[in-house]
């Protein structure tokens, strides 16, 4: 059985009130959840912030982060390093979310650079994958999805995703509030595993796949009741701590 992973990707949003007020409703909000793994990725600036209050706090929070570098160190203005990212305790880094591959041009190929890089200082990557409205139209949706992990698999071999996590994230469903039904997000994860499975059953039986895309709480049951959702990587739902923590609720009740 996977554990269910429910992850908060904050994007560019935050101030130090703002990290302060939704990490502590969150511990409040998540003492006695048990039975999903709860993450945050606030934006790098405040990691600091976020690693001194979860180290505070009871609930079990993991500390994650946005993005990463392929470099570990040098002239790389305005980067970050997975040393770096360690340094601050943060474990599971998203790389590949489809703002980064549309607004700096990041390809298949860069993304599975971070992939193995992160691989190999021991974070867990969080590949995030979808198509485009257009792509979803032309019914590309399982090639298009394919062909985003294989640049992992072809380079790394399929062991690679051993014990990291995909999130599929449809572009159009992503802060759109059309969110895929449960139906067709099961549909595309079970393909998704399936095509992992052509390689490693036994690793497409244990990756994570996370589905993104407009999660709330009212939606998350949906999604968590499918065989093959393992979780969520939520973005304006994980703003508010009730809400996030209904959701990681709703993981933890549906995957028991
Ligand atoms: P929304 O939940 O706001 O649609 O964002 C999803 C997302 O992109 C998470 O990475």
């Amino acid at each position: 059985m996977r554990h269910p992973v429910v992850m908060g990707n904050w994007k560019l949003n935050g101030s130090k009130e703002m990290v302060s007020n939704l990490l502590k409703g969150l511990d409040a909000e998540l003492k006695g959840v048990e039975g999903v793994d709860v993450a945050v990725a606030p934006p790098a600036m405040y990691l600091d912030l976020a690693e001194q209050l979860i180290g505070k706090g009871e609930s079990k929070i993991i500390l994650g982060a946005q993005n990463v570098d392929v470099n570990a160190s040098g002239a790389f203005t305005g980067d970050i390093s997975p040393e770096m990212l360690k340094d601050f305790g943060a474990s599971h880094i998203i790389i590949g979310h489809s703002e980064r591959r549309e607004y700096h041009s990041e390809s298949d190929e860069f993304v599975a650079k971070k992939f193995a890089f992160l691989k190999e200082h021991g974070l867990t990557p969080v590949l995030c994958i979808g198509e485009s409205e257009a792509q979803n139209e032309a019914g590309e949706t399982v090639a298009v999805c394919a062909r985003q992990i294989d640049a992992v698999i072809n380079t790394q071999g399929v062991e690679a995703l051993d014990g990291a996590i995909i999130a599929y994230e449809p572009i159009w469903a992503i802060g759109t509030g059309k969110a895929a039904t449960a139906d067709d997000a099961q549909r595309i994860h079970a393909a998704i595993r399936a095509h992992i499975a052509e390689k490693s059953e036994e690793v497409a039986k244990k990756v994570v796949i996370q589905y993104g895309g407009s999660v709330k709480p009212e939606n998350a049951e949906a999604y968590f009741a499918q065989p093959d959702i393992d979780g969520a990587l939520v973005g304006g739902a994980a703003l508010n701590a009730e809400s996030f923590a209904a959701i990681a609720k709703a993981a933890a009740k549906a995957k028991k």
